[in-house]
């Protein structure tokens, strides 16, 4: 068992949906931070791997959560040794060195939840065995908990002097909107009743048969029309055999925008493309959505993203007006998307008061999908808190909410 003089060095292992990642998080002092006033000591990420699973969920046009757990356990040995090893490439050659490093581990960490349960119980009994047989104290750590803590992951970047925090996280599986007053201290204000964000992405682009993950593919589209065509086609203009009756003739509802709570709801949106897409596919005689011409796919996203960003960023606004966060976090798969980011941001700026400011913060590009970094930073505020526990006494949770 470590002491209290030991520096903490924790060993995080993420396996919630279709990414298998495990992650080494080491407290370091940093001269920097004792000189603008913080604490010196800060959590570095010394290794970050991630195996995904995208080519196999490819072909399914979806996660198979069967294909998902089966797929984990195939990878979760390597990627620790990986992880363990700070990065090296390793074979089953390298997995005994690998095991010798978990000797400078202090803690583990692992996401117990939300997820897919066949998927979160690869990762967490690994993490258990470990914790079991090293005698390690062990850190449960919620999804959505790392997502936040993914934006604070920069050198200098520290969660510690900007609470409260309001943070929108939106992926294939979430969409949440969470206040947190400080370390450990949760509020869920609102979430999805239905699809989540990335969710409502990977369907429309299926539908237009774009593949999958959806978002980069329609963010793709949505930002052509925006370039080419939203300023330069004219009202009346003609593509093969379909009439673009006005610049942007395809609108789509904002679910539950003005509904007063913080809940969200993206299901009728996406219901109200495959509509649209069928009477498209009827007048010009298609066989199918998938045929449905480049340019207007091209608005079809677009009208679909600025759906999204218009209900993102007024839901997200409204909790900022009521609660006046100091920060503002967008994070989770879907935050790589910059056009919804900038919409958010834009808003959150517009109704500040004028004597604050508030900062909007998204995580680095490699860190706004699922990793184990995340989960590991996370857990060390846990460990700074005391908040640690041992392999028997933590579970899984597969809904588990954060509060
Ligand atoms: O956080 P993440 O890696 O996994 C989950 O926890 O779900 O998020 C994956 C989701 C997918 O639905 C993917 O389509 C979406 O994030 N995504 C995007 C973009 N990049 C990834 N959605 C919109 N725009 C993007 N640029
Ligand atoms: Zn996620």
């Amino acid at each position: 068992m470590n002491n209290k003089n030991t520096k903490i060095r924790i060993l995080a292992i993420e396996t919630s949906c279709d990414e298998t990642a495990a992650a080494v998080i080491e407290e370091q002092l940093d001269g920097s931070r004792i000189k603008s006033g913080m604490t010196g000591l800060r959590p570095v990420i010394l290794s970050n791997i991630i195996s995904s699973q995208i080519d196999l969920h490819a072909q399914t046009g979806g996660v198979v959560p069967e294909v998902a757990s089966r797929a984990h356990m195939e990878a979760i040995i390597p990627v620790i040794s990986q992880a363990l090893l700070l990065g090296r490439e390793v074979g089953p050659a390298d997995y005994q060195e690998a095991i010798e490093e978990l000797s400078g581990i202090t803690h583990i960490a692992v996401t117990a939840g939300p997820g897919l349960i066949g998927s979160l119980l690869v990762g967490f009994n690994a993490a258990k065995t470990m914790a079991y047989a090293r005698g390690l104290p062990i850190i449960p750590i919620n999804h959505i908990e790392g997502h936040i803590y993914s934006a604070f992951s920069r050198e200098l970047s520290s969660a510690d002097d900007q609470f409260p925090i309001l943070a929108l996280t939106v992926s294939g599986g979430h969409t949440s909107l969470t206040l947190m007053k400080d370390h450990g201290i949760y509020e869920t204000l609102g979430q999805t009743l239905d699809d989540a964000v990335g969710e409502a992405y990977d369907k429309v682009a299926k539908l237009l048969g774009l593949g999958y993950p959806g978002g980069p593919a329609i963010s793709k589209l949505a930002c052509e029309f925006r370039r080419l065509g939203a300023g330069s086609r004219e009202s009346g203009e003609e593509t093969p055999n379909f009439k673009l009756q006005t610049p942007n003739s395809i609108v789509f509802p904002r679910p539950v925008m003005n509904d007063g709570t913080y809940n969200f709801s993206f299901s009728g949106l996406k219901t109200s493309v495959l509509q649209k897409t069928k009477d498209i596919v009827l007048e010009l005689n298609l066989n199918s959505p998938t045929e449905i011409p480049d340019e207007i796919k091209q608005e079809i996203a677009y009208a679909f993203e600025e759906a999204v960003a218009e209900v993102l960023a007024t839901k997200t606004a409204r909790a900022v007006k009521e609660f006046q966060p100091k920060t503002v976090v967008f994070a989770g798969g879907v935050s790589a998307n910059q056009y919804l980011a900038s919409q958010i941001q834009l808003k959150v700026e517009s109704i500040k008061s004028k004597d604050k400011t508030i900062q909007f913060l998204t995580p680095p590009r490699d860190m706004t999908g699922d990793n184990a970094a995340m989960i590991g930073l996370a857990a060390y505020h846990h460990i700074k808190q005391g908040k640690i526990s041992n392999w028997d006494e933590i579970d899984v949770d597969s809904n588990w909410e954060l509060t």
